[in-house]
């Protein structure tokens, strides 16, 4: 059995992912700030066969909160095996682009928090040199595109802060996963018009809990946005900029 604290637990994808775990008999720690959804998701996620759940309800944004959730955690838990990070807002670039305030917003949420959160358990796991963490980043992320730079930039710090982490805990026998999705089909993306790229929550989850069994380093899901994202990242700046991807 293993024990799994999952921040953010309210995303579609997160949900599928504890659906999962549940169904093999882990124990689950579930944070969000959706107190009534988290304690239906919670009761669901027993029936279907978790050894326990436990929630956990805070605004992830509030960083001076962030240790003190760790901690209670890791004390409900007696262990944590597992961490994955998942929370996040889908920038809206237009409004972004006039508002420096919401820019901000908008890094906190998809960066600066989760920054905040991997800095406490990395020291945490660092001492007792075992676990894996993961983290939802995002294809977004590969390379800054005029459509979505604020969000794809956030997640860019996340990939480049993940990638660092990895090197650091590779010797204390911490697995850092970072988790690269294309397009899903979730809350997060309901108005934007769907086309062939597009996968279910239920794919991306599947290949999430294997990643995480597999102490993967960096996954692209599906695997064709590796090929995708490595030909956006080679066209030449001066090409890039006078193309509409
Ligand atoms: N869907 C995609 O196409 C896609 C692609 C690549 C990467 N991702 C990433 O995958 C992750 C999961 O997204 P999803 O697709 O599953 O979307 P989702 O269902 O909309 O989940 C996003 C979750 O983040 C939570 N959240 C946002 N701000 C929060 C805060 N300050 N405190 C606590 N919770 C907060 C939301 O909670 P509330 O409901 O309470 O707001 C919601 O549960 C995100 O990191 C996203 O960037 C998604």
């Amino acid at each position: 059995m293993k024990k799994v604290l999952i921040i953010g637990a309210t995303s579609a994808i997160a949900q599928h992912c504890a659906q999962l775990w549940a169904r093999r008999g882990d124990e689950l720690y579930l944070v969000a700030r959706n107190q009534e959804l988290l304690k239906t998701i919670a009761s669901d996620l027993k029936a279907k066969g978790a050894a326990e759940t436990h929630i956990h309800h805070m605004d992830l944004n509030e960083i001076d909160n962030h240790f003190a959730m760790l901690k209670k955690a890791e004390e409900t838990l007696s262990d944590i095996d597992t961490v994955l990070i998942a929370h996040g807002t889908l920038s809206n670039q237009k409004i972004c682009e006039q508002s420096v305030v919401q820019t901000i917003a908008e890094m906190q949420t998809n960066a600066l928090s989760i920054i905040s959160l991997l800095t406490h358990i990395a020291n945490l796991f660092e001492i007792k040199r075992s676990g894996t963490i993961a983290v939802i980043s995002s294809v977004a992320g590969d390379r800054g595109r005029k459509s979505n730079y604020v969000y794809g930039s956030s997640k860019a710090m996340i990939t480049s802060f993940t990638s660092g982490l990895r090197q650091r805990l590779n010797k204390a026998n911490v697995a850092v996963v970072t988790i690269k999705p294309g397009f899903v089909n979730t809350p997060m993306t309901a108005t934007l018009k769907k086309g062939l790229l597009w996968v279910k929550p239920e794919f991306v989850s599947a290949k999430i809990v294997k990643a995480i069994d597999q102490r993967k380093d960096e996954v692209y899901i599906p695997s064709l946005w590796w090929l995708i994202m490595t030909i956006i990242k080679i066209i030449p700046e001066n090409i890039f900029k006078r193309i509409n991807i």
